[in-house]
Parts: structure tokens; sequence; C-alpha cells
């Protein structure tokens, strides 16, 4: 159990390293509770100052068995050792080597940071401050050094040694039944990027031969047996390494890359230098197995991490201030990568779909952050959506801003400056502002000011001087600790539609063209003027979502039923029909709630006839147009005050009025996308299930007993687990006897497969039933579920609070103290899972009063128990605002 600190964490009070670290030499031998760890450090003064510092080395949870410097044992009057910390008040002035050993119990690590076991295999988890449970260290990102692994096991037990690197000696330990394997990282990294697995693996390899022409060798490691599901994932390796050469000119360094699969993990992934660690869940697919929105993520995360090798680990970040860096950057290239594999409006509506439900919520409430925080309590609690999402967001909108080749330039430059170096978010702007010449200081304000940008813009047609003007406004809300804020800058890619669908030339008072059509916003107020405009045009603004503000503009129904029918910019098509959606669903809350009944609303229903008429259109494209907003979505235009059971009640009603409307569409649809055709997870394939999967799912939302034996019969017959899990998921929102027998059925088919049976759960747990809460109490007890499983936590627990509004937000309160009872229990095992957890109670000062007041109970609850970790507490703190 980690001890409290006095924190916070401020920015402000950064001060380079005084001991810096060149080399690591460690020697882990590996056991399953007594493992010892000896590590040789080579440490020098840093360049801070004159006078010879004290040497304080970071440790969690530590115990000291000896330390030698320069050969020489330390005597015990010269260091203090606890468990958390390793200081020499007096260390020589120079250069010298410190001999460290300890020893750790990687079984009774359950927070699965540092060394731990998942199921037999030794593996670890060191980002962020992880490596200082393994041994003493100045465990922070600027301490960057060269490290050779020794790794020492029992043969039979692991009879698999990796670490980060290039292997350079393996062999037996003689007549003991044990070996051993070196490898050696040339490459100067910081302490959480460090690896090591040991244990019994199959691997699965390939090659790949960089633009230069070197070959690399490609292996990913699972559970034997598993093989043949790391197909898609080699694939999707592959495709990353040859994209970060086209895109960016970036190749890979070292001989081999290996990803590592595992069951136990906190997060997704981890970067390790060469040695990536993965969750299985985004490892392993086969078509029986894995859906196609899992073999999307699958090959999202790969990427992503491989990416990393540039962005994060040949440049690092000075310190954690700077996580958006890495993250932010690395997500917009991952972004980039599955939008030009895939389809870039596809991946373009989906990723803001993703930014609205979950970093406009986050910016909305008592968790909002800057995407470059400047104080923090615990840093597990900032790998948010802010961090990584709107922190992808504003590099796009660089980009954006300065155009793709200034871009290109801006990334050229900041490779060829920063390689090596553990860098800053200032670092990074300064290369854009140095290639293209434009100042960007009130752009840093994206990183700095948090909360969503609301931009008003009204725009306005003069037939007689054929001008358009448009006025914009923009303000920013207070967030904690922001209580005012200046002004953004805020690219608007915007186009004026004429009466033919034609966008019509924009060009400035000044006679010059509007240069790609962006807009740059910088006042609080402004107005731009368009000459020489010979029709009233249908204003498209924020095309592309060019930037992530709440916009408001003043489109009629008639416009917005324009712009979905003929707009050129896909994003804005799906927009306008969302915007008509959303007006409707709003009023339709406030209806409900006043005991009226729901309206309907012709102009929409036709809005979607004519998108699902359009053959012209990507299927998948027209899949998203027709899913509906969600309740969070809808949640957030109410804005307070906020019913969760009138939200769904509306959302429900509505998706049955348009089921009913376009049944027969649908149904013909759904006929003409049946032709059997062989799976495969490529772009036209996934287009085409998700379209189907779409009209069956509004099919069933009208409980029409036709619809409803479609989806049993698919469900049955499916050939593919895309199918089968949209069948599934679909019926299982209904209380029909078809519902239980699939259930049945799914878990009687997969129990042997514990990554389908997190799926089993989260259907069950996102039934919006009364009788959810209990059942979802019951399968914790299920002999599947484990607490100590993140996936099993995440798939039935969080799926809960995060994916069933309705029952969460129970009007008795029982879901947020089954929730908050959960945290509490999880909290002294595994901190940041039950910290995450807890973050689902984020929004809970928007509900009505009665549900607010519950909320606020349990939270406080949570608040009260005694020893909380620092993660749990830091989250309860500021969600209750009490910080
Ligand atoms: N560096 C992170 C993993 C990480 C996060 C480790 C927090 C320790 C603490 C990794 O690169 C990452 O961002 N993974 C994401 C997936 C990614 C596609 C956004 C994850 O694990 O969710
Ligand atoms: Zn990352």
């Amino acid at each position: 159990m980690r001890t409290e600190e006095a924190r916070p964490i401020r920015l402000e009070d950064y001060r380079p390293p005084d001991w810096l670290v060149e080399t690591v030499e460690l020697d882990v031998a590996l056991d399953p509770t007594a493992t010892r760890v000896r590590a040789a450090l080579t440490l020098k003064p840093g360049s801070n100052g004159a006078a010879p510092a004290p040497l304080v080395l970071d440790g969690e949870g530590l115990i000291l068995k000896s330390l030698m410097l320069d050969g020489a044992a330390v005597p015990a009057e010269q260091y203090v050792a606890t468990s958390d910390r390793l200081t020499i008040a007096q260390p020589p002035p120079r250069a010298f080597r410190l001999e460290i050993e300890t020893e750790i119990d990687p079984s009774a690590n359950t927070q699965l940071l540092g060394l731990y076991r998942s199921g037999r295999i030794y593996c670890t988890q060191c980002e962020a401050e992880g490596f200082r449970r393994i041994t003493y260290f100045p465990d922070r990102p600027d301490v960057m050094a060269v490290y050779t692994t020794r790794i020492e096991a029992d043969k039979t037990d692991a009879p698999v040694l990796l670490a980060n690197g290039n292997l350079v000696e393996a062999g037996d330990v003689p007549g003991s039944g044990r070996h051993f394997a070196v490898w050696h990282d040339p490459f100067p990294k910081p302490s959480y990027l460090f690896a090591l697995v040991g244990g019994n693996l199959a691997c699965v390899e390939d090659r790949f031969r960089t633009m230069s022409g070197r070959d690399v060798t490609l292996r990913i490691y699972v559970e034997p047996g598993k093989e043949p599901r790391c197909v898609h994932a080699m694939d999707s390796l592959k495709r990353a390494m040859r994209w970060d050469e086209t895109a960016f000119g970036r190749e890979y360094d070292l001989d081999i890359f290996m990803i590592v699969a595992v069951s136990d993990f906190n997060m997704g992934a981890m970067e390790n230098k060469g040695l990536n660690v993965f969750n299985d869940k985004y490892v392993l697919a086969s078509p029986e197995t894995a859906t196609d929105n899992d073999y999307e993520r699958i090959e999202a995360i790969i990427a992503h991490e491989y990416f990393h090798n540039w962005t994060g680990n040949r440049i690092t970040c000075r310190d954690w201030f700077q996580l958006c860096l890495k993250e932010g950057l690395t997500v917009f290239r991952d972004q980039e990568f599955s939008a030009d594999e895939r389809s870039r409006a596809v991946e373009r509506i989906s990723d803001v779909r993703g930014l609205r439900a979950h970093q406009f919520v986050e910016d909305a409430g008592p968790l909002a952050h800057p995407v470059r925080p400047a104080l923090y309590h615990e840093i597990n609690n900032f790998y948010t959506a802010t961090v990584y999402e709107k922190g992808a967001e504003v590099v796009r909108m660089l980009k954006t801003l300065l155009g793709p080749d200034n871009f290109r330039k801006g990334m050229d430059l900041y490779f060829a400056r920063h390689d090596g170096e553990a860098a800053t978010v200032e670092q990074f702007v300064q290369c854009f502002a140095d290639v293209s010449g434009t100042e960007l200081a009130q752009f840093m304000r994206w990183y700095s000011q948090a909360g969503t940008p609301e931009v008003i813009a009204a725009g306005r047609y003069d037939a007689r001087t054929r001008t358009y003007r448009l006025e914009v406004v923009q303000s920013l809300p207070p967030t904690p600790g922001q209580p005012s804020k200046e002004p953004m800058v805020i690219p608007l890619a915007v186009g004026l539609v004429g009466r033919d669908g034609r966008d019509l030339p924009l060009t400035l008072a000044d006679g010059r063209p509007l240069a790609r059509g962006v807009l740059t916003v910088k006042q609080p107020s402004e107005t731009f003027e368009f000459a020489d405009i010979g029709e009233a045009p249908v204003p498209s603004l924020n095309r592309g979502f060019s930037a992530p503000i709440k916009l408001v503009a003043n489109l009629t129904a008639d416009d917005l039923r324009f712009l979905a029918a003929r707009d050129c910019d896909p994003f804005n098509r799906w927009q306008a029909v969302q915007t008509l959606a959303t007006r409707l669903l709003v009023d339709n809350v406030a209806a409900l709630r006043a005991g009226g009944a729901a309206h309907r609303d012709a102009g929409l229903l036709d809005a979607l006839a004519a998108i699902l008429d359009d053959g012209a259109l990507d299927p998948a494209f027209v899949a998203l147009a027709l899913t509906l907003p969600g309740e969070a979505d809808i949640a957030r235009e109410i804005g307070r005050d906020v019913d969760p059971d009138a939200v769904f009640a509306a959302r429900a009603a509505l998706r049955a009025v348009v089921g009913e409307h376009l049944a027969g569409a649908l149904f013909d649809h759904y006929r003409r996308l049946s032709e059997a055709r062989p799976y495969r997870p490529d772009a036209a394939g996934v287009a085409r299930r998700a379209l189907r999967n779409a009209c069956l799912d509004l099919l069933v939302a009208t409980r029409r007993p036709d619809a409803i034996s479609l989806a049993a019969r698919q469900y049955q017959v499916a050939d593919n687990m895309t199918d089968r899990a949209a069948a599934l998921a679909t019926l299982s929102l209904y209380d029909v006897p078809e519902r239980a027998a699939a259930l049945d059925d799914f878990y009687a088919r997969y129990r042997g497969d514990p990554l389908i049976v997190d799926k089993w759960f989260t259907l069950q747990a996102a039934i919006p039933e009364p009788a959810t809460l209990d059942r979802v109490k019951a399968l914790t007890a299920h002999s599947a579920f484990s607490f100590a499983n993140p996936n099993r936590v995440r798939s039935l627990i969080s799926a809960f609070a995060m994916a069933n509004q309705k029952e969460f937000n129970r009007a008795d309160g029982a879901g947020y103290d089954f929730v908050t009872e959960t945290v509490l229990a999880l909290d002294p095992k595994n901190p940041q899972l039950a910290a995450r957890l807890l973050s689902a109670l984020k929004s809970w000062r928007v509900l009505e009063p009665t549900r607010r007041a519950l909320a606020q109970a349990a939270l406080r609850r949570v608040a009260a128990a005694p020893a909380l970790s620092p993660d749990v507490r830091d989250i309860v703190a500021r969600t209750l605002g009490e910080d």
C-alpha cells in the first residue's frame, strides 16, 4: 500500500534532475514470490548547478538487500532506505556506480503496476511510475539511460525470457534447472519504457523490410494454442509500419519488434521500447470470436503503440504534464492511419462521436482539466479523454491552420530537432511556428484552458450587395480552477452551399480567395464577409469538425434537411441529421417530463429516408446516419436537471418511430445485404454488416414479431461474431422470450473463452430494465467473473455504470451504491481500476435533484472511507468539488 504523500505536483515547480543515469544493468532472478533484482546504475551529476546535490531515488514497497558504491558497501550511516525512497545525502560529486539489490513479490502485486504475474506469465507495466516498484531509481521521464537486462528463471516455468532491445546472449545456468537471457537496448530511454516478460509463450513470427532495406523480425507472443488468432494483429502491425514510413517518413530502428499479449492488464496496451505489452483483448481475433469493431480496435491500438516508437520513445516527455505530447499526438497519428486504411469520413464521424461522448462530458463536469494540466495529485488519473482525444484534436487543428505541407515540415523538424530528447509542448509547437512563420502564442491556450468553446454563428445574405456576412461569437465556460478565460484561435472550415448543392466560391471582402476554406477566428466576436455571392446559400460550418467546439448556428430545419441531402462535406451531412434528431429529442424529453407525448418530425424522417435511399453513399456512413444521438448526447444538450428515464424513453420512442416509418426500406436493405459472402474484416465487408445490423436494430425497436424473429434467426445462423453479437445486442434490449434463449445459448457456446464471455457480461449489464442491477450483482458471483481481472470488471461493472445510463441512474440510488461499494472493495487491490470506475459518477451535478442528492451521498461515503488510495482520493475529491 502506498503512503499518502504531501502533494500536489505543479508544472511550475519543474526542475531538471540533479543526477542523471547513463547506463542501467539489471539482473533479475525471477521467482513467483521472491524475485531478486540487482541494478547497477552509472550516475553522473546533472547540469543543474555547481553544488553536489543529495541523491534521492524513488521506490515503492521495496526492501533493500544491499547497497554498494563503486564496488564497496555503503556504510549504514551514509544512506536512508525506506520502502519508498533511497537517499544518499552526500554522494561523491562526480560520476559513480551504484549497485542496489532489492527483493520483490510479483505474485502479491495485484495493482498490475511494476513486475506482476498474469496467470503464469511474469510481466511488467512501468508507465507512469511503476519502475520504482522494481528497483530504486530516479523514476521520471527526463532521466534517459541505456539498459542491459539479464533475466534468469526456471526453464520449465519460464522458457521464454524477453526484455527491450536486441538479444545478446542466452544459455543455461549450469546444474540448476534455470536459464538466462541478456537483452541490450542501445536507445536511451526513460524508465517508464522498460519491460521484461517471462513465461511459457508461443510465438508467431514474420518479417518487415524497412524503407532503407533493413529486415526487422516481428514476433507476437501469446498463450500456446492462440497463435492462429494473431493473423490480424500481425497484418495490422506491418501496415502500420509501412504507413509511418509513407505518411511521416519514420522507419523502425531496432532489429526486432515484439508484442506480448497478457490477460491481466490495466489498460489497452503499452509501448515499451521494442517490447509492447498488450491486453490480449487487443491482439486476439478470428471471425468467430471477434467483431468488426474488435478488429478495428486491434488495428488502431497496434498502430498506436507502434507509432509511439517515434512519438513517445525516440522523443519522450520531459515530465508527466507533457503527456499529451506523446498521447494526443499518437492518437492523432492512429486516427489518420485508420482514416487512410478505411473510410476517412466514417473514421472522422466515429472519432467525433467518441470525443463528444467522453471528452465533452469530462470538460463539462468537475473533472475538467486542460490538455496540459498545470497540477496533479495522481498522474494515473490524467490518462483522460482530454489528454488523449482533445490532445489529438489540438494537433489536428495545427494541421488545419497551417495546411498539410507546413504540418509535415513541422513534424519533420520536430523529429530532427528533438530526437533522443525529453521534450515539452512548447518545443513541439515551436517547430510549427518556425517552419510556417506563424505566431502560435494564442494557439497555446488550447493546451492551458480547459472547457469546450461555445461558438454562436449567424449568417445573413444581402442580395443587393451580393455579400454573405457571418458573425461568429465565441465563449469558454468556467472550469475548476479557471473562472475566466481568454479567447481561443478557432480554425473554422466553412462552405456556402448553393441551391444546386455545389459550393459557391469563397472570396473575402479584400478580393482574395479563402485559403483551404478555413476561417481563423481569434476574437471574442468577429464578422467575416464573403463577396460576390449570387444566391442565398446555406452555410456549412465547422466542416469535418475542424475545431472541437460546441457550435450553435441559425439553421432552420429546412436548411438542415438540405445539408443532410446535399452537403459535399460528409461529416456535416451526418451532423445535419444529428442536429435535427437532437432538437427533436430534447423537445420530446421535456414533453415526456411534462406528462405529454413525444412528437414526431416529418423532416427528420424524410432526411433519414433520403440517406437510406442514396445508393451512392458508403453503407458505413448510412449506418452512422441511422444511429440516433446517444443518451449522453441528449443529456449533454439538455445540460441540467437531467432525468435519465425521460431521456431513455424519448430516444427509445423515436427509434421505434423511425423503425416503423422506414420499415419497408429497412427490410429491403436488410435482405439486399444478406446474400452470403465469406466473412472478411475489410472496409467493404465491415460497411455492409454495419448497415445491415443498423437496419435490424431499428426494425427490432418496433418490437414487430417479424423483426424479432429475424434477429433471433440472424443470431442462430450467423457465421461470424459481428452478426451474432449484433443480433444478440439488439434482442437483449427487449424483454422477449428469444432473448433469454439466445443469452443462454451464447454462454453455452463460448464459456471456454473469457474474452467472449466478457461480451456476454456487457450485454446483460446494458439491459435497460430494473432487474438489471440484481442481475449484475448476481453475475459478480458467476464462476467466469473475477474482481482480480480488469477485463472482467470493465465488461460487467464499468459497462453497467457507463453503458446503461437508465439503470445506473436508478431513481432509488441503488446503482450509485453498488458502483461506489465496488470501488471501495477494489481500491485496496487495484487503485487504478477503482479510480477509473469511480469516474463514472463525474456527471452527477447535471442530474435532477433526487438523483443528484443520492449520487452526492454515495460519493461522500467514498470520501469518508478510511485508507483510500491516492488514486481514488483524488477522483472523489475533485468529483465532489471539495478539493
Ligand atoms: N502509454 C499508454 C498506455 C498507458 C496508459 C500505460 C496509462 C500506463 C498508464 C498507451 O500508449 C495507450 O495510450 N494505450 C491506450 C490505447 C490507445 C489506442 C489510445 C489504452 O491502453 O487504452
Ligand atoms: Zn499511447
